[in-house]
């Protein structure tokens, strides 16, 4: 049986004013009337277990009873440490059903064609029983310095060889895999044998694994939660699985996806996969917009005008206000960090 497992400890910053701490980008409704958790929910095969950080289980759970799904289990970490230890997390548990392989998906992206995802990952199945850690690969458009690159090897099964996985290049390197033509894009899905996962895990970084299996047997069950325990956990040397696992492994696998795939990682992006109107603009809320093109513009309570106005994004909350040029979309962290820095 296939083990989905989503992760959905991530922050979003800059996805800022909207998204926050208390309320990151997986737990909002960004694209239509469902959160974008409720969204890769919905498009998964089977009963999910969540990771999820402690301040998020309630919402967590809600958001998913309100889709009529049953999660396995929600497994709280009392701090984030990454994905590299959530993944353990869950395949620790796992290993009670010894045949099952795991579907690890982010919890924050957009797949517009949820029947290409679920063809892609009856194509990886053979590969993840026959011991692969397989990844699925996105054609590239750009030279995204916030992605894993995988190099295409010689076909295996229905998919490919990993010859290489580098994570978040820096530009030029991204720059020269665009031109190659011979990288994809890591959707940031895996599909592998839990047993398989922390073998390769143990390697590498044997701490992390005993850490994260005195979490589980030192943590307990908390209503239909199961909360890790603090002190082991707090102790793992935070990492993602990409860094941990994906760069240094012989196993790794790749099945090309083609599914309207985005990590909606920047209100541009968003702006991008949202419907447009006429004038290219997306209004979310309470918004008049006159003589406004190619702009995103969202509130989410005060009415909020704009004119002659184009390539902005306006995001206005209860407490904040962002204005800022498209271009400058990347940017937004920086005003979360200089927030923080003020305190
Ligand atoms: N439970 C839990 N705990 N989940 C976490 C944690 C954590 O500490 N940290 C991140 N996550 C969740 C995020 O919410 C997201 O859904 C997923 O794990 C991936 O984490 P990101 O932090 O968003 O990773 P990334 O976007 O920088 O990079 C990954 O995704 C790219 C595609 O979007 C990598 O896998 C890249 O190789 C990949 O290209
Ligand atoms: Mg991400």
């Amino acid at each position: 049986a296939v083990i989905p497992v989503i992760l959905s400890g991530g922050a979003g910053t800059r996805l800022w004013p909207l998204s926050r701490e208390l309320r990151p980008k997986q737990l909002l409704p960004l694209l239509g009337d469902d959160t974008l958790l409720q969204q890769t929910a919905a498009r998964l095969p089977g009963r999910p277990m969540v990771v999820c950080n402690h301040e998020h289980r309630f919402i967590v759970a809600e958001q998913l009873r309100e889709k009529g799904i049953e999660p396995r289990a929600i497994v709280i970490e009392p701090m984030g440490r990454n994905t590299a230890p959530a993944v353990a997390v869950a395949a620790l548990l796992a290993e009670a059903e010894p045949d099952s392989l795991l579907l690890v998906m982010p919890s924050d992206h957009r797949v517009k064609d949820a029947q290409a995802f679920r063809r892609a990952v009856e194509t990886a199945i053979p590969l993840a029983q026959a011991d692969h850690l397989v990844t699925f690969g996105i054609q590239p458009t750009e030279a995204n310095t916030g992605y894993g690159y995988i190099k295409r090897g010689s076909a295996l099964m229905e998919g490919f060889a990993v010859e290489r996985f580098v994570e978040k290049p820096d530009r030029a390197t991204a720059e020269a895999y665009l031109a190659s033509g011979e990288y994809l894009w890591n959707a940031g899905i895996f599909l592998f044998k839990a047993d398989v996962y922390l073998r390769e895990l143990e390697r590498r970084l044997p701490d992390m694994v005993s850490q994260c299996r005195a979490a589980l047997a030192q943590g307990q069950t908390d209503l239909f939660f199961f909360r890790l325990a603090d002190a082991p956990f707090a102790a793992i040397k935070g990492q993602s699985i990409d860094y941990a696992v994906m760069e240094h492994t012989e196993k790794a696998a790749m099945v090309p996806v083609d599914m309207g795939w985005s990590d909606i990682g920047s209100w541009s992006a968003l702006w991008q996969e949202s419907d447009r109107d006429g004038d290219g603009n997306v209004l979310v809320g309470d918004v008049m917009a006159g003589d406004t093109r190619n702009s995103y513009i969202r509130s989410e309570r005060h009415l909020v005008t704009t004119l002659g106005v184009e390539d902005l994004i306006v995001v206005a909350t209860d407490d904040s206000i962002l204005v800022a040029a498209k271009s400058h979309d990347q940017d937004v962290k920086k005003i979360v960090e200089d927030l923080k820095a003020r305190g």
